[in-house]
């Protein structure tokens, strides 16, 4: 497995294995990788010749300082996971290296940044466009890999990567979860052990509202649903529960029909905050 911090001997890497022809997919992450990562690495060493795994914790996308210091960081596991795995080459380059002067440039995602994660992480998006567009252009990927975790987050990233016509494929990935249906997050290694206890309940009041979407009640009724179920955990303090449009994220209205909608939800347990989301059409999920 390649390693490189240095983007310029990145980019000759990457210029000769496009010599040769191979196809290239980019994973970015922010390390303290677990399964949910590694099915983006699979998935893309499915369909590329070489995959380059990105490994920084961006700071521009950091809203609040405290989580962007105490974010986990542990490189050596992660280059161990990734070369288990088989990935061909990892870019961890450093905050000098991503940003040598205080970037100045600032995307505006209209609508998509004052709704759900938007609106409750300012700035949030502008800072995780800013970077993957440095990505993209660094390493010139055929494919990029995202996660329906972060569901709101591929949205904009398409629209990224539509608006300044980016040459990638983005191909999205599937929520990866723990048995009890805990979506995997590498926050959760800070949840502490009451925490992690009842954090599955996020999961179940996402699957209790779309149970009753599909049992036909209001977005409201719904909605109250999964809040009433919260309500019994008082190590949950629910920061938003939303139905939205899957592609637009706009709110649906009731004659809508069949579109595709999100189920999204923030909430902290203690300091930590997680988020997941959950896709349904009106009788079935994606
Ligand atoms: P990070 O949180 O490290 O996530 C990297 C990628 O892994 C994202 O596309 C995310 O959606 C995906 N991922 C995380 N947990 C997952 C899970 N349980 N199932 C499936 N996919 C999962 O997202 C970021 O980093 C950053 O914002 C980044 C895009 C790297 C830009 O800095």
């Amino acid at each position: 497995m390649q390693i490189f911090s240095d983007p310029e001997l990145l980019q000759s890497y990457i210029t000769d294995q496009r010599i040769q022809g191979k196809i290239i997919g980019l994973v970015p992450t922010m390390g303290a990788l677990h399964e949910g990562h590694s099915r983006l690495v699979i998935e893309s060493m499915k369909s590329n010749d070489i995959t380059v795994c990105s490994i920084y914790v961006n700071p521009t996308q950091f809203n609040d300082q405290q989580d962007l210091v105490k974010y986990p960081r542990n490189l050596n596991k992660d280059l161990e996971m990734l070369k288990e795995l088989g990935c061909q080459a990892v870019f961890c380059p450093t905050d000098k290296v991503m940003y040598p002067t205080e970037p100045v440039l600032k995307m505006d995602f209209g609508q998509l940044e004052h709704l759900l994660e938007g609106h409750h992480r300012p700035g949030h998006f502008k800072g995780v466009a800013l970077v993957v567009s440095k990505l993209f252009h660094l390493v010139q990927p055929d494919k990029a890999y995202f996660g329906e975790k972060d569901w709101q987050q591929l949205i904009v990233i398409k629209k990224l990567v539509e608006d300044l016509s980016f040459p990638v494929e983005i191909v999205g990935v599937p929520i990866a979860r723990e048995p009890d249906g805990l979506a995997l997050s590498s926050r959760n290694l800070r949840l502490r052990q009451q925490e992690r206890a009842v954090a599955n309940q996020l999961f179940i009041a996402l699957q209790l509202v779309k149970a009753a979407l599909e049992e036909k009640s209001s977005f409201e009724s719904a909605i109250s649903t999964g809040l009433d179920h919260l309500a019994q955990f008082s190590l949950i303090r629910v920061e938003y529960l939303e139905i939205v449009t899957a592609f637009t994220l706009e709110k649906p209205s009731a004659e809508m029909g069949s579109e595709p909608l999100s189920i999204c939800i923030a909430a902290f347990l203690g300091d930590i905050r997680l988020i997941d989301n959950l896709q349904v059409f009106m009788n079935n999920v994606i």
